[in-house]
């Protein structure tokens, strides 16, 4: 177990103060965050992740649903333009990817944005990014393991010529019973990921590869039907349909901070995550534009409308052979598989983190000895998605997730900066360039986005906000490590 009374001096003062206000402010210093990495109740995590490994979790966790189904569903409110809404969508990322990178090189450990938080906006700011992190990774896997669903139907459909019936294969609202692909393909991962981090780390490559060849081959047949008068009319709904449907296709960019909350097991992690974090964004990007312009050009915008699993279909279209949709839904399979692998993983690592600092459970935290990984949080976290995927709609999720995402991202922004003026002196191996215009630019653009989400969208966050706040202040708050540590340790963590 962790020996927190061993804690060395650090520079900023962590004195547990009494006052109300003091609570919620307390900062963790970053040399705690980074002396602590790796440490759980019970043991440590193993550090056996590569740069290529940690950039494939990152695109492992980016490109899935996004593109093999919201792509479908974005077409219909930004027409031909959806290729600019993917644009728009992308650069939200990149700003926030850019800080995402100066940080998890600064502070490599598990808990990504929630311990930049911890480290430089206090503990409930923290708290809050931390429960947005769970709408970010835990709901988004129950809403990518829904898209998954689809396409298993798709390739049965292809192959054996029969689907899973509605009762099985849709949440109850959605006139099913039971959503039990969803379900499945969430069992599936844990399984991975109780094997241990490495192991995942290598099913995720060879499944990444496989989602690359999918779609380079989507493109290469959907270019034969490619039909410029498509984009005769590019911006049939205005700006504003592009708008809408950035702030949906927001969630296809989702899951490039994955390898952020691998630092604690990435071999050399200041170095390489932000590489990986830049790497995977700029691959993604330029998967997502190319698939999107060539199904626009392929198919009418119109003939979206109500199409599930369209890039299937537009490959059938296209070729006149079922063979080859039927192709695409089986590398679809595999690449949304592997999306729910690497979420799943990034939220456990999440919780790992808050449970260290006690702001949740410290059954989250502990490591098991034998694969080095948090094999109860991991079932307890994959449980509760595979619950939330079986039973609840996509669409009311979808949204709920990048509301939940754009705010985390909005507060890493705010994190450089602030963490620019407290720690000036604090080696960066990576530093997003022009000062502070990037991150500034980060923070408007996530704000931005969140606004065009609608107002069920921002209900949902509120409550779920709400929800969050009442566990902090009943739970978080007084168990928080900062609040209980031992007089010796709050000494020794404000020596100079
Ligand atoms: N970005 C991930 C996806 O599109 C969540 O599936």
């Amino acid at each position: 177990m962790l020996d927190h009374g061993a804690a060395p001096p650090v520079v900023e003062s962590t004195t547990p103060k009494t006052s109300a206000l003091g609570a919620l402010t307390r900062r963790k210093p970053v040399e705690r965050l980074v002396m602590e990495g790796g440490q759980g109740e019970g043991g440590s995590l193993r550090r056996s992740l590569s740069m290529w490994q940690l950039t494939m979790i990152s695109i492992g966790a980016t490109l899935g649903t996004g593109i093999f189904v919201v792509l479908g569903d974005a077409v219909p409110q930004a027409g031909p333009a959806v290729t600019l809404a993917f644009v728009i969508a992308g650069l939200t990322a990149l700003f926030s990817a850019l800080s995402y990178a100066e940080l998890a090189g600064t502070i490599p450990v598990a808990g990504s944005s929630y311990s930049y938080a911890y480290a430089t906006m206090g503990e409930l700011v923290a708290w809050v990014c931390g429960w947005c992190l769970v709408l970010e990774y835990g709901v988004s896997v129950a809403a990518v393991a829904v898209g998954w669903g689809e396409y298993v139907n798709e390739l049965l459909d292809g192959t054996i010529g029969v689907t899973i019936p509605d009762a099985l294969s849709s949440a109850p609202g959605e006139g099913g019973i039971i959503n039990l692909p969803a379900l499945i393909v969430v069992l599936l991962a844990m399984v991975f990921l109780l094997g241990g981090a490495k192991e995942s780390a290598r099913a995720n490559t060879i499944m990444v590869v496989v989602k690359i060849a999918a779609l380079v081959l989507f493109c290469t047949i959907g270019f034969m039907g490619f039909k410029s008068g498509n984009y005769s009319d590019f911006m049939p709904l205005g700006m504003a349909g592009v708008s809408a449907a950035g702030a949906s296709l927001f969630f296809s960019y989702i899951g490039f901070d994955a390898a952020s909350t691998a630092g604690e097991e990435a071999k050399n992690p200041q170095r390489d995550l932000p590489r990986a974090i830049m790497l995977s964004l700029i691959i993604v990007t330029a998967l997502y534009v190319l698939v999107a312009a060539v199904a626009v050009g392929a198919w009418n915008w119109k003939d979206f409308e109500g199409s599930e699993a369209s890039l299937a279909a537009i490959m059938n279209d296209v070729s006149g052979q079922a063979f080859w949709g039927t192709l695409l839904a089986a590398g679809a399979v595999i690449s949304i598989a592997s999306v729910v692998l690497t979420v799943l993983y990034g939220q456990t690592r999440v919780l790992f983190a808050m449970s260290r600092d006690g702001l949740v459970p410290k059954v989250f935290g502990k490591v098991s000895p034998k694969t080095g990984t948090p094999r109860v949080n991991t079932v307890i976290v994959s449980v509760f998605c595979g619950v939330l995927a079986a039973a609840i709609p996509l669409g009311e999720l979808v949204d709920a997730t990048s509301i939940g995402t754009l705010f985390a991202f909005a507060l890493v922004n705010i994190a450089v900066v602030i963490l620019r003026k407290t720690r000036p002196d604090m080696k960066r191996t990576f530093r997003v360039p022009l000062g502070w215009l990037f991150p500034v630019l980060g923070f408007g653009f996530c704000v931005y986005n969140m606004l065009s989400l609608g107002a069920t969208t921002w209900t949902v966050f509120g409550c779920w906000m709400a929800a969050g706040l009442v566990f902090y202040f009943l739970y978080g708050m007084r168990r928080s490590r900062l609040a209980t540590a031992a007089p010796a340790e709050s000494a020794a963590s404000t020596e100079k």
